[in-house]
């Protein structure tokens, strides 16, 4: 058995210390130690992971992450999803952050099932030989053999004691690592799997929530609405569920609708079509036509004056999630803890 260098990281200001192995990321180490961190993409583009190496060194992952503005190289700033310590370190933080419920576990994984969804989507479906253990609405690092190449994508199933984890995932033009799981990857293939990230999971405290998601982001919120689905109070609980594309022919209907709608006390489907293409409404089951328009203008237009009344789940491109979240918060007077979303660049 080979063993791999640890070195402890300190936080400048506290008592806190944690262990870091040889090629993990200070921001991960720090989440599998329960030290709660402030994050969202975990992949170097958002910038939240800020923080100052004091002492010690690292390594930088990406050197040219666009998650560092010119003024946070002056101040000699960094990425913890980015740095990989060297030498045992000592950091003084950002905004700290609550612990998430799962610790975050590296281990193997082995492609069982790819079910197409639509022309560019299809749900890969996973194993590993541990519990699949995460909270609906997360998401995984999956490390593809082909080229070593890791992205962030979010589970479209609930945590179970058979290890499976569904990842529904749209098709980027030209993407590296999704030409690796469209063309490459066959059942049986074995990937690195590394979970579960993201704060933008399933919360209890209010029983109306909005899922929103769009492109690789559906998985996500079919997470959030399946884990709303299985809590003991479902049926006093609504969701509405938002997903949109460009065209009809990007959408599809979630198999596991039925199963919600059987439990929720309210269930309603929306989609929306930001192109013009007009056909393909009737197949996804919605009573009527795609809304013709942008994502958060369906959510404005769909629940106007409630919008207050609910918590928000968003997953997707980062100009819908963004553009939701300026709605909802400098337009409607949504306050942050009714807003929960990890920004993918
Ligand atoms: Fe590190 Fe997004 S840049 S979490």
């Amino acid at each position: 058995m080979t063993h791999r260098t640890e070195h402890t990281v300190s936080v400048d200001g506290s008592d806190v210390r944690f262990a870091c192995s040889e090629g993990d990321t200070l921001l991960r180490a720090a989440l599998r130690a329960g030290v709660g961190l402030s994050y969202e993409c975990n992949s170097g583009s958002c910038g939240s992971c800020r923080y100052e190496l004091l002492e010690g060194e690292v390594r930088d992952r990406r050197p040219d992450a666009p998650g560092l503005t010119a003024r946070d190289r002056r101040k000699h700033r960094r990425l913890a999803c980015q740095s990989e310590p060297l030498t045992s370190c000592t950091v003084r933080l950002g905004a700290k952050a609550e612990s998430a419920p799962h610790r975050p576990l590296r281990q193997t994984a082995t492609l069982r099932e790819i079910r197409p969804l639509t022309h560019d989507m299809s749900e890969f479906v996973f194993v590993t030989g541990r519990p699949a253990a995460f909270s609906p609405g997360q998401y995984a690092m999956l490390l593809l053999p082909e080229g070593q190449v890791e992205r962030a994508y979010s589970m479209s199933n609930v945590g179970n004691c058979y290890g499976e984890w569904r990842f529904v995932v749209k098709r980027a033009p030209g993407g590296e690592a999704t030409s690796i799981l469209f063309d490459k990857l066959e059942v049986g293939a074995r990937v690195v799997l590394d979970g579960p990230y993201g704060h933008a999971y399933l919360r209890r405290d209010n029983p109306h929530a909005v899922c929103v998601g769009g492109g690789s982001g559906v998985g996500a919120m079919i997470s959030v609405l399946l884990g709303a689905a299985a809590l003991p109070d479902a049926d006093s609980r609504t969701v509405h569920l938002f997903l949109g594309g460009r065209s009809p022919a990007d959408l599809f209907r979630p198999a596991a609708l039925e199963l919600a709608q059987s439990r929720l006390g309210a269930l309603h489907f929306h989609t929306a079509v930001s192109g013009t293409s007009p056909d393909g409404a009737e197949a996804l089951g919605t009573g009527g036509s795609p809304y013709r328009g942008f994502l958060h203008e369906a959510v404005l237009d769909v629940l106007g004056d409630t919008l207050t009344d609910f918590t928000f789940y968003a997953a997707g491109p980062p100009a819908m999630t963004d553009a939701l979240a300026r709605t909802l918060v400098l337009e409607k007077g949504l306050t942050a803890d009714q807003l929960h979303f990890d920004r993918f660049c």
